[in-house]
């Protein structure tokens, strides 16, 4: 066979070639072997798998330069596809050729084992390993579901500004910045942009990044997060609670469709979560989960909002997602609804994940009355020059309309199992962490 004849391939088609010679563009993340063989485990950006190059079957020089391959070399291999029944992939390739692209010299990330904080530091190439690869990838279905999952439901996508001149979550958690002499803040939440555009478009989403300057050190927090905001007019909070289940369960369910190989790499138990995707989830409200860890020796009285050990028992509880509704309105926003027939509680739900997840998201149904969001604007300090424009939305045509906000990278963590939030992100920003 000629070069010319010969198919590059991508690894994860490997199997479609089995018996064929192939050309693969790769990198070597590892190598082992003796005298008279090598085993180069090689990967492309779709999966991982095992070149072996036999010295008996191959030209001098071509065990020569499998043997001189350093970590993170690019390179083409090229050889027949054999199943491999010891991989967990199942294909490997019998190398015959290797032709060097790229070379790479004490790449700092060796097998030896390193800590978080180092990996962190090196994150433009910690990248390239498995459990980035894998979670990343899985974070990528879950972007693709959002859009799919609510253009089948009738929603546009709005884009909200991230330059803004307000703080619709609370005034301490603001990023500030100089907008021509005049402050301006990073985005806290698309929300309010959302709610116009209900307005315009009867059902939306915004999905973007979203800013908050939290002094915490949680690991479910990050200071740059994306969040996934829908916003339905004429939808009450109860409808709003299924669209939201059902946005989950369909999340889930892609994840198991598409990342098969993503899941056994993380070890997630892929029958824990498919238990995840039987609707309905619990409703528990606010008064009956503290009654509940009361019950349960939790120090906690009627006003606080949930710690992570409360949210880790409540969900545990259900082995579920479990949404909490009808929050103190002391401790919520705003523009969340009041309740009809009690002026403590506001009407909203969090949905918590299982397994000590935390909070996946945040929603309410929207109060609709001008006076009363006029008089919690000031109630809050908050500047009413900021939020006019949010008022006209309750002066011209209000509707009753309700809406919920997904962080992402929460959402990531729970379906892939990882333990911090900071593997759910390309590139985390922490308190501590603004580089790479
Ligand atoms: O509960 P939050 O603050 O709600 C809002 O921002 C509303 N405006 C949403 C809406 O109704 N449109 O944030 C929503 C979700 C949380 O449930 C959580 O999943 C995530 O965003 N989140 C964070 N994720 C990572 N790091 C942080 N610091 C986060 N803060 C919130
Ligand atoms: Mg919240």
């Amino acid at each position: 066979m000629t070069e010319t004849e010969i198919p590059t391939i991508q690894i994860i088609d490997a199997k479609d070639y089995v018996g064929q010679t192939v050309r693969i563009g790769g990198w070597l993340r590892q190598k082992r072997g003796s005298g008279k063989i090598a085993f180069l485990q090689l990967r492309d950006g779709t999966a991982f798998f095992q070149g072996v190059v036999v010295k008996a079957d191959v030209p001098e020089n071509v065990f020569e330069t499998a043997k001189e391959l350093k970590q993170e070399t690019s390179l083409y291999v090229t050889g027949e596809i054999h199943e491999d029944s010891r991989s967990s992939f199942g294909y490997e390739m019998a190398v015959s050729d290797i032709q060097v692209i790229g070379a790479s010299q004490d790449y700092p990330i060796t097998p030896k084992g390193h800590g978080t904080e180092f990996l962190f530091d090196e994150r433009h190439l910690y990248l390239r390993h498995i459990k980035p690869f894998a979670t990343l990838k899985i974070r990528n279905t879950l972007i693709a579901a959002t859009y799919e999952f609510f253009n089948q439901e009738g929603f546009i996508k709005l884009d909200a500004p991230l330059l803004t001149g307000s703080a619709p979550e609370g005034t301490t958690e603001l990023f500030e910045t100089d907008y021509f002499g005049q402050s301006a803040f990073l985005s806290q939440t698309g929300q309010l942009y959302a709610e116009a555009g209900a307005m315009a478009f009867g059902k939306v989403f915004t999905f973007g990044p979203a800013f908050r300057a939290e002094k915490s050190k949680t690991r479910r927090h990050l200071t740059e997060f994306w969040m996934v905001e829908p916003e339905m007019a004429f939808m009450d909070q109860e409808a709003s609670l299924a669209l939201q289940e059902r946005y989950i369960a369909f999340l889930i369910n892609k994840v198991l469709e598409q990342n098969d190989q993503e899941l056994d790499l993380l070890k997630r138990d892929k029958d824990l979560l498919r238990s995840y995707t039987q609707l309905p989830f619990p409703r528990v409200s606010y008064d009956d989960a503290i009654q509940l860890l009361q019950d349960n020796d939790f120090d906690v009285q009627w006003g606080v909002d949930f710690g992570s050990p409360e949210e880790t028992f409540l969900a545990n509880h259900f082995s579920k997602p479990v949404f909490i509704t009808n929050y103190p309105k002391e401790i919520k926003a705003f523009y969340m609804k009041r309740h009809p027939s009690r002026d403590d509680v506001v009407i909203c739900a969090d949905l918590l994940a299982p397994e000590g997840y935390g909070e996946i998201i945040g929603g309410s149904e929207r109060d609709t009355d001008y006076d009363y969001l006029k008089a919690r604007i000031e109630e809050e300090g908050l500047s009413l020059d900021e939020y006019g424009w949010y008022l006209d939305l309750r002066k011209y045509g209000s509707v009753p309309h309700s809406g919920f906000g997904l962080g992402l990278e929460r959402m990531v963590t729970f379906v892939t199992g990882e333990d911090h939030i900071r593997e759910a992100i390309p590139f985390p920003r922490m308190m501590h962490r603004i580089r790479p």
